[in-house]
């Protein structure tokens, strides 16, 4: 775009993401405390109204969608109380091939499998989340929104798709149904025919993990909504969020400045002036850098914003923008 072609800025809300029927995938994400979960919360809470049914995932080890509601998550979806048509799961994104490990182990295959496993990183993480993707893909959700592990952590699990097929080619160059060569291998290392079913669960996994990524690729029917907060460092996370994202194909287009103030006309109070200009200063530039998107300003609340009630009314200012009182 050239400097003076003026565009009319995109809507100030999320209603573009509540509109898009298509979207089946939405990710959260951005530093921790900045208000991921209670952005996905408030999320998940409007497309609850305009959708079928809606699912959400915490698959940041510091769960706290069971905090944001009040209610115990389990990694089954939980219809969440309040509500007739939104549920909630929390996952460990680790811990799957751990599982497979110590089954091997009672068939004697441990050492092997581990080896292999533990050869490529981000492998046994990349499996996990495989394992939900099927679990998931096998429901009838009509959305997912994921309240994603700090920066850099939800880019790893974006990246597992890619990480995972590229491991998964190698191995199956020696998988058990892939020819006499891993017949006469498995015989040479003395591999049981367990093995195989584990190369068989491998190959399983690569074909849920090849159409998830085709999925997160398409822009119908994924976006990620980058959460932040007015200040340097959180821009400069954004930033750096929205490039690795761009380099992923992933989908961007919104972005929710959090904790904002607003000190009431006439406040004295010289903390709240300052940080709310230096807010003010930070948001120009947001809006400045990101024309192409759509910029939520959301108020920091007085209050937590903790239970089914209090989500439910910070949820309308995705949609509705905060006016300050005079
Ligand atoms: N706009 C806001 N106003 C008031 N409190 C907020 C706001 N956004 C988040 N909080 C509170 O800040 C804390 C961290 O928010 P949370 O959504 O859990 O962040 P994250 O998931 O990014 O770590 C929570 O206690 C939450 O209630
Ligand atoms: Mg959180
Ligand atoms: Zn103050």
């Amino acid at each position: 775009m050239s400097d003076d072609e003026q565009l009319e800025p995109l809507s100030p809300t999320l209603q573009n993401v509540l509109d898009q029927q298509s979207l089946r995938w939405m990710f959260v994400g951005g530093k921790g405390g900045v208000g991921k979960t209670t952005t996905s919360c408030s999320l998940a809470t409007q497309l609850a109204k305009v959708r079928e049914s809606v699912l959400l995932i915490s698959t940041d080890p510091a769960h706290n969608l069971s905090d944001a509601f009040g209610q115990k998550f389990s990694k089954t979806p939980t219809l969440v109380n309040g509500y007739d048509n939104l549920y909630a799961m929390e996952i460990d994104p680790t811990g799957s091939i751990q599982e497979m490990i110590e089954n091997a182990q009672e068939s004697g295959v441990q050492s092997h499998l581990q080896d292999m496993a533990f050869a490529i990183p981000g492998v046994d993480e990349a499996m996990s989340f495989a394992e939900v993707m099927k679990l998931v893909k096998s429901m009838d959700y009509s959305c997912i929104v994921f309240d994603t592990a700090p920066t850099g952590h939800t880019l790893r699990f974006l990246s597992f798709p890619t990480v995972l097929e590229k491991a998964l080619g190698k191995l199956s160059q020696f998988g058990g149904r892939f020819g006499p060569m891993f017949q006469q291998m498995s015989g040479m290392m003395g591999m049981s025919p367990n093995q195989e079913d584990i190369f068989q669960k491998l190959e399983g996994m690569r074909t849920v993990i090849q159409e998830v990524n085709a999925q997160f690729q398409d822009p119908e029917k994924t976006t990620f909504i980058c959460v932040c907060i007015s200040e340097f460092l959180s821009l400069y996370e954004t930033e750096r969020m929205i490039q690795e994202l761009t380099s992923f194909h992933i989908d961007t287009h919104n972005i929710v400045v959090n904790q904002l103030l607003h000190p009431p006309k006439g406040s004295t109070c010289e903390h709240c002036s300052v940080r709310s200009k230096m807010q003010a200063k930070y948001l120009e530039q947001i809006h400045e850098l990101y024309e192409d998107f759509h910029i939520v300003e959301m108020p920091l609340l007085t209050k937590e914003i903790r239970g089914v009630d209090s989500i439910k009314e910070f949820s309308e200012l995705l949609v509705h923008p905060y006016q300050p009182s005079e």
